[in-house]
């Protein structure tokens, strides 16, 4: 029962499932919003953004991070809607990892920045190891792959 339930609302129960008595799992909505696209499509949008988003930490643009920390996590919510059979518990440590290093970029907090991106990485991977995807790799970029964006801050 709760099973569906979070089927039908998985995003809106993304907080609570974590302390489900039974094994929650991430299901398909039996309906699903047409403007949703591919999981894939979404992944690869995430994978842009984790890089800018680690680009503009260490660039110390935090107007930008911050920016994409939003992003980010909105294109989260939307993937939440399209998963399947992904425990639950992956989804809101990935969220939570995700709210803990938006708390680190509001604060400028450059110390916490780095291990609190480690872990939304590590987060991304323990969900592709448990969604059967374990041979799709995130790690933290070396550089940047877009070559046509600048990530100084932008001096007035
Ligand atoms: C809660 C589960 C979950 C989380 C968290 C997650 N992913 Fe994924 N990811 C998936 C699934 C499932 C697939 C396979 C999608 C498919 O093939 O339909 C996938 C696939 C991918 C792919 C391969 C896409 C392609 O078409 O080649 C990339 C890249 C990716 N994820 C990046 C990320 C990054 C970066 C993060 C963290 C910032 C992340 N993912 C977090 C579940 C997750």
């Amino acid at each position: 029962m709760r099973r569906v339930l979070c089927a039908a609302t998985l995003a809106a129960c993304l907080m609570n499932a974590a302390h489900s008595e039974e094994p929650a799992f991430a299901q398909r909505p039996e309906t699903q919003p047409q403007s949703i696209g591919a999981l894939s499509d979404m992944m690869i949008s995430i994978l842009h953004r984790h890089a800018i988003l680690w680009m503009a930490g260490v660039s110390n643009n935090w107007p930008l991070a911050d920016y994409e920390a939003r992003q980010l996590k909105t294109r989260f919510m939307e993937a939440a809607q399209v998963y399947r059979n992904i425990p639950v518990e992956t989804v809101t440590a990935a969220t939570k990892a995700l709210d803990d290093l938006s708390a680190a970029i509001s604060t400028r907090n450059k110390a916490q920045f780095t291990p609190r991106f480690l872990e939304l990485t590590r987060s991304c991977n323990a969900c592709h190891v448990s969604a059967g995807v374990g041979f799709v790799v995130i790690e933290t970029p070396r550089t940047s792959p877009f070559t046509n964006q600048a990530f100084a801050p932008a001096t007035k």
